[in-house]
């Protein structure tokens, strides 16, 4: 039985509109992971977006729980039934149908459909919950309905977020199975298995933990997959299903060991911790030293020393990511889109700590030796920030023996680690972002951005702030700080686009008060940076205007989406934003890519914006709901709220993007696209810089000055003639070098003794060596010695042919007397002296030497 499909269809068949999953990143600040069905919803319940027609729904919803206020990450491969990453069935109802309903479909599905015989099911309703235990008594015998407290029977999303009493339907496993201390409904035992949570959404809880109630009360359910799953298949543990097992048995082989399920742990925690660093990485989350990045790399490193613990001693987890897709690419058909890049970027994750585990782990069993019952905060900050082992993995190793980690010394070590990076990290302005700050600027009033559509505004200053963010007045000639203008025109530095610049002019006068320096969002508050020229207050009106370097800054936006998609186009949907930086004279993009981009492939890039350019295509700026954005094929999706109204941004078909951005009105206008680098920025993601519009001809203009300037220096028409030229002249003064040392070569003094050729010369120029050999060449008996001055140094090289001399020896009787010594073989030998001095000494005493050996 497909219980996905099953699950879905029976929702449909009651009028529930089927949602496709949701991506891992939420866009919600408040949660580092979508860790519940309903949480792409939030907002529909909550009454920030309207409700969907019909209002209700259904989805297999994909989950990680490691982090934050659900966080299953250590007890993962130590239960049944634990997971990071699972799916999660729900049915929705966005103040439609409540309780009565509610029960009423689940006990239909359960006993119906998935025929999970009654005697084996229980069910738990909130203790004060009245109503839901008379509606349950309709359907099971009142006996099995259970009253809980808040711990087990009410449930909220996250820290804040809509929450409400709630409702779990159980499934007995067995007391001939399970009959520990725990196993009773309620306790931590497995025999009482939870398969559904019904939640009762009644409440908005904000941070200060007051409950306010929901304008309508809704429906959210939860049903694990897995669970039902292994309930189905008649298992005890979600890990013998067939969702888990084809990866436990790639383990296996790859450890040469069978997996027994009592001794089997590190076998759970690398089958389940695959599946979660793989979604993430399919869905463009990376490895990093922070947020979501760290912990999918603590997982990832979690998994890495379970496998260590096995015995493997190489990257595997790459390995297993095939057996994977296998079992779940069939249904989020991405993972098949995505399984070399993840592959790629988990091998070069695990390579790194591979690197470091073993020393690692041998400092680790060092300290634990003598660690009777906290375990050093300062090794344990050792193996953090030399040996890459994130705090929880030190705390899980401990763990198992029953040990701790001193977190005070730890954490005095982190803040102290985390004071030397503050100090070295000046004036980023983020303090600003302070609860009074809002409030502050909440008490200056609201202003309305018009600057997609107007470069000039008219406006009032509704509020000045000095250079410490603190309000004032006015503000004297010379001073800097910040304005807030009730109308303004200038762009917010957003989504990687600069903030506008321009002036604030005197209305009627038109004389300049202040030029804008830069423009920033706090708080959806637009707020300038300004340096006033005249004295300026509040209430003053002034005619606003963005300088011109907009347009270029649109350019280069414009452009930065053409990039995109001609990227996409060129090396695959792989690509997926990963940064991105518009300014009005460069653009910079970061996108994940497994390795360098060929020189064929940036250019081909190049290529295809420029011809997008000369297409001129218009662009199109529209508002929309996120499904009709999705069905016009718009990218960057991941991480959208459904019913959310976004801004689409196309030009063309090719490129369609959400987008808060400043553009082009047709791609002619950014005139021309040139790559400039293109380099790697970390494992897995590359990154390109560019340039377009007046930049793009300045840059122009710039190589054909240089070219010139190269010209004028070789006195020639052009570069290329110059070099010609250039080139000409080397291998002329090449020529008339060799000459020169030949004729430095017929200088020298040749004699005879008897039929041998005898030279002892001084050279001045020239490599002695090739003098030598030519010497040798040309002649059937010679003896040759030459001495070559070298600043404050003397060479000495000897050769023979068919004499009874010998270089060597010959060398060695002569060296000293220019100070030096050396030697070599019968034919050739050379030497150093120190005393250039002795030449001519040296000279007449290799003659007499010539004249006894050859003369005897
Ligand atoms: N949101 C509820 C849960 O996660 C259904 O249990």
């Amino acid at each position: 039985m497909d219980i996905r499909q099953a699950f879905l269809d029976y929702f449909a068949s009651k009028g529930h509109t089927i949602y496709e999953s949701a991506p891992l990143v939420p866009d919600d600040p408040t949660l580092l992971f979508t860790n519940a069905g309903m949480v792409p919803f939030k907002n529909i319940f909550t009454g920030e977006v309207p409700a969907p027609n019909p209002p209700r729904g259904t989805s297999c919803q994909t989950c990680i729980r490691a982090g934050g206020k659900h966080n299953d990450l250590e007890n993962v491969g130590h239960t049944a039934r634990h997971h990071t990453f699972f799916e999660m069935l729900g049915n929705f109802s966005f103040g439609d149908y409540f309780k009565e309903e509610a029960i009423a479909y689940a006990w239909e599905f359960v006993t119906g459909i998935l025929e999970l015989p009654v005697e084996k099911l229980w069910v738990t309703v909130h203790e004060s919950d009245d109503e839901a235990a008379q509606i349950w008594a309709k359907h099971i015998a009142p006996e099995r309905i259970l009253r809980m407290g808040d711990k087990d029977n009410f449930w909220q999303m996250g820290d804040t977020g809509p929450c409400g009493p709630c409702s779990e339907i159980f499934y007995d496993q067995g007391a001939e199975h399970f009959n520990g201390p725990e196993d009773y409904l309620g306790g931590d035992g497995d025999r009482f298995l939870e398969i559904w949570n019904l939640v009762f959404m009644q409440y908005e809880r904000d941070k200060a933990g007051n409950l306010t109630p929901l304008p309508k009360p809704s429906i959210d359910t939860g049903m694990g997959l897995e669970r039902v799953v292994a309930v189905k298949e008649g298992k005890f543990s979600n890990y013998d299903t067939e969702l888990f097992m084809p990866i436990i048995r790639g383990v296996e082989e790859l450890v040469g060991r069978p997996y027994v399920y009592e001794k089997g742990a590190s076998y759970r925690v690398i089958a389940d911790h695959l599946r979660s660093t793989t979604f993430l990485l399919a869905q463009g989350v990376n490895f990093s030293n922070e947020g979501r990045g760290y912990v999918l790399r603590r997982i990832l490193r979690r998994a890495v020393r379970h496998g260590y613990m096995l015995g493997l001693r190489e990257p595997f987890m790459f390995g297993l990511v095939d057996v994977l897709v296998d079992i779940m690419g069939g249904h989020y058909t991405y993972l098949v889109e995505k399984k070399e890049t993840v592959k790629q970027m988990m091998q070069l994750e695990e390579e790194r700590f591979f690197a470091t585990i073993a020393a690692g782990i041998e400092l680790f069993e060092k300290e634990l030796a003598h660690t009777d019952k906290l375990f050093s905060g300062a090794v344990a900050f050792k193996l953090y920030d030399t040996y890459g082992f994130p705090l929880d993995l030190t705390q899980d190793m401990l763990r198992e023996k029953g040990l701790e980690v001193d977190i005070g010394e730890f954490e005095r070590l982190m803040q102290a680690q985390r004071e030397r990076a503050k100090a070295a990290w000046k004036g980023s302005g983020d303090a600003k972002v302070e609860g009074d700050f809002k409030a502050l600027l909440e008490a200056c009033g609201k202003n309305l951005f018009v600057g997609y559509d107007n470069l000039t505004a008219e406006s009032k200053v509704l509020a000045l702030l000095n250079e410490s963010f603190a309000r004032v007045k006015c503000l004297e000639p010379g001073q800097k700080g910040w304005v807030m203008l009730d109308i303004t025109p200038f762009y917010a530095e957003s989504g990687g686009q600069a903030g506008d610049v321009g002036v604030l002019r005197e209305t009627l006068s038109g004389e300049t008060l202040a030029r804008v320096v830069d423009t920033k969002r706090f708080f959806e508050m637009n707020l300038s940076e300004i340096e006033a020229v005249e004295k300026m207050c509040e209430n003053d009106l002034v005619e606003a205007a963005v300088d011109t370097a907009r347009h270029e800054i649109a350019k280069h936006h414009s452009a930065t989406h053409l990039l995109h998609s001609a990227l996409r186009e060129i090396l695959g949907s792989h690509v997926a934003q990963a940064g991105s930086l518009v300014e009005s004279d460069r653009l910079r993009f970061d996108f994940s890519h497994p390795g360098a981009m060929t020189s064929e492939e940036i250019a081909a890039v190049e290529a295809w914006v420029n011809d997008k350019i000369e297409r001129g295509i218009a662009g199109e700026v529209e508002e929309m709901d996120i499904e009709s954005a999705k069905a016009k094929g718009a990218m960057a999706l991941f991480g959208e709220k459904y019913g959310k109204k976004v801004r689409v941004v196309s030009f063309g078909e090719k490129s369609i993007e959400l987008c808060g951005g400043t553009h082009v009105h047709n791609t002619a206008e950014i005139g021309m696209f040139l790559i400039t680098k293109e380099s790697g920025v970390s494992a897995g993601v590359r990154r390109i810089e560019a340039v377009c519009g007046h930049a793009a001809y300045e840059r122009v203009k710039k190589m054909r000055e240089t070219l010139a300037h190269i010209a004028t220096e070789l006195k020639a028409k052009d570069p290329l003639q110059g070099i010609e030229k250039l080139q000409q002249q080397v291998k002329e003064l090449k020529q008339s070098l060799k000459e020169a040392q030949k004729s430095r070569k017929s200088d020298l003094k040749i004699g005879k003794i008897g039929d041998v050729t005898v030279v002892v010369d001084e050279v001045e120029g020239g490599d002695i060596k090739t003098m030598i050999d030519d010497l040798k060449n040309g002649h059937d008996k010679v003896a040759v010695m030459l001495f070559q001055k070298r600043g404050e140094k003397v060479l000495i090289a000897a050769g023979q042919k068919n004499t009874p001399v010998k270089a060597g020896a010959w060398v060695k009787e002569i060296a000293p007397i220019l100070g030096g010594g050396g030697g070599g073989r019968d034919d050739f030998a050379q030497a150093g002296g120190k005393k250039p001095e002795a030449i001519e000494e040296a000279k007449a005493a290799a003659m007499t030497y010539l004249e006894k050996t050859i003369g005897q």
